[in-house]
């Protein structure tokens, strides 16, 4: 789905995808036939990926999609939870191993857009909830189905989840196990924007473009800044927070947004 040519590396057996094009990076959730419902190999995947992209500085911003058109990530893979998730030992067991793509996920720098399509629902929500912004074409459906399978939804997922749609959503969403479409997913905060599936293409390339075009330093701190401010405030780490701002200030690439502007060109950027 990138502009040009970039090529797709495998990663989990081909079960994740990787590619980046002119600033951007695309990473794609890739088992079409299982709805991209996510396994253990995929979530080591994901991490392998995202590292990579971390300290790649050609990477910008990064796009996370669904391979095909019926799922973004139907959820944590079932079929695994009979063996690797069937007690809460075992559970403890899963999240060790998930933990540390869940952590890469977490810590992951540059700002995250979810391109949805299809089903985006469990484990594949709360990866979506977890990216900077989301993107969903209409035919998206969206939803926890934790309660059906009597399982709970993580902490750290249902805060995210009260963040963006507040409690009474919250508890709608969680109690009910209720699919919702895109229209309604918009109308709650779950997503920023729906789009028509035909548009959604463009409409993300639009986004992580002009989103490239910004000043790394600036966006980096920013999503660090929003980040941080998220959290309790007892858990807050702003030192780094600041630092971030000085940075920004004390930044080559300010002297060139500046410079830039009055000779009425684009800045050029170098990130430092
Ligand atoms: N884990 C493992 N396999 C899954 C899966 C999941 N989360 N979601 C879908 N699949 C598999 C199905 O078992 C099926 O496999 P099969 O072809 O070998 O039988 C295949 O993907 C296609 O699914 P199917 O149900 O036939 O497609 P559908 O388009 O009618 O429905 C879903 C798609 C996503 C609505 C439905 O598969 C579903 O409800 N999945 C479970 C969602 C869930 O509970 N997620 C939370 C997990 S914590």
């Amino acid at each position: 789905m990138l502009p040009g040519n970039a090529e797709n590396r495998e990663f989990a057996n081909g079960c994740m995808l990787a590619a980046k094009d002119g600033g951007i990076g695309l990473i794609t959730f890739n088992r079409p036939d299982k709805r991209n419902a996510m396994s253990l190999e995929m979530w080591a995947g994901f991490a392998a990926i995202l590292d990579e992209f971390r300290d790649d500085d050609s990477v910008r911003v990064v796009i996370l999609t669904g391979a095909g058109n019926k799922a973004f990530v139907s959820g944590a893979d079932i079929s695994q939870f009979e063996h690797s998730r069937n007690n809460a030992a075992a559970q403890q067991d899963y999240d060790r191993v998930s933990g540390a793509g869940r952590a890469a996920y977490a810590a992951f720098p540059k700002p995250v857009i979810a391109r949805i399509r299809g089903y985006c629902l469990g484990g594949g929500l709360a990866i979506a909830m977890q990216a900077d912004l989301r993107i969903a074409a209409a035919d998206s459906a969206f939803g926890i189905p934790a309660a059906r399978l009597s399982i709970a939804y993580e902490p750290h997922s249902v805060r995210r989840l009260i963040d963006l749609v507040g409690p009474a959503h919250a508890r709608m969403l969680l109690y009910s196990a209720r699919r919702i479409d895109a229209a309604e997913a918009q109308r709650i905060g779950l997503i920023n924007r729906m789009v028509a599936d035909e548009d959604l293409n463009e409409t993300v390339i639009d986004l992580v473009r002009g989103i490239a075009d910004s000043a790394p330093l600036s966006v980096a701190a920013s999503k660090l800044t929003i980040d941080e401010l998220m959290k309790d405030p007892a858990e807050r780490d702003m030192a780094p927070v600041h630092r971030a701002i000085a940075a920004c200030f004390d930044s080559e690439d300010y002297q060139e947004g500046r410079t830039a502007f009055l000779a009425k060109r684009l800045p050029v950027w170098k990130g430092r």
